[in-house]
């Protein structure tokens, strides 16, 4: 299998502990000895902070995005300094140099590419101009609620949904200023619009994916 998966920087670099980017390293080098796989970073909290440094100085919204996108690339950096010889040695700025650099048979890890998105929306159109047979949204909850669970005690767990359903809930939430959203909007229309099988799971333990991948782990999958 092609497979896609979309790190958060929230669950990969928290706190940039070594030991995180080797678990997850072991974890992707196990998919990868199976599947042809891509990977795209976040780029949690320092590029937060970064863009609201950025912003205290005046940057347009464009700069503070092209400021997160090196922060995303700086995580790829790292994720590809833990997964060794396995990896290729650049992180591809686009989207056709992911592409090329998958003919290589290493594992490809990239961050973001144009402001206005997140690396969310990297990842669904990463899956789909690689034609992936799957994407994994490793993300800090074990899958799509019908609210915001951080926020709402009633939020319910989807087991399975459709590409649709996966809109409505993201409009949803993101009118509600400071909501996390389970994935971007534009993430969730391309997959609607590929129906590319995607699965969003907990990525704080890195083994949830290989799990996923092997059909034992779903956190909630979204197919039409
Ligand atoms: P992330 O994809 O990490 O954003 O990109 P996020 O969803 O807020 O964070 P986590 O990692 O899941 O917690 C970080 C920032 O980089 C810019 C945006 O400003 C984004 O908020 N970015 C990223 C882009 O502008 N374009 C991209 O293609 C990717």
């Amino acid at each position: 299998m092609k497979i896609v998966v979309s790190v958060g920087g929230s669950v990969l670099a928290r706190d940039l502990s070594p030991e995180k980017f080797k678990g997850y390293a072991s974890a992707l080098i196990e998919i990868s000895k199976k599947n042809s796989v891509f990977i795209v970073t976040g780029g949690g909290r320092a590029a937060r902070d970064y863009i609201q440094a950025a912003r205290g100085l005046g940057a347009d919204e464009a700069t503070c995005d092209f400021i997160g996108i090196e922060l995303t690339r700086l995580n790829a950096r790292l994720l590809i300094a833990a997964l060794g010889g396995v990896a290729y040695h650049e992180p591809p700025l686009n989207y056709k140099e992911a592409r090329s650099a998958g003919l290589t048979g290493k594992i490809v890890v990239m961050g973001g590419v144009t402001p206005g998105q997140t690396t969310d929306a990297v990842s669904a159109v990463l899956a789909e101009y690689t034609g992936a047979d799957l994407l994994i949204n490793a993300t800090s909850i074990d899958g799509v609620y019908t609210s915001d669970p951080k926020k709402n005690k009633d939020a319910r767990k989807f087991d399975c949904m459709t590409p649709r359903q996966l809109i409505e809930i993201v409009m949803k939430t993101e009118m509600v200023a400071g909501a996390n959203s389970p994935t971007d909007l534009l993430a969730a229309k391309i997959i609607e619009r590929s129906n590319i099988r995607t699965i969003v799971l907990n990525g704080e333990e890195p083994q949830n994916i290989v799990d996923a991948v092997s059909g034992k782990y779903c956190g909630t999958v979204i197919e039409k």
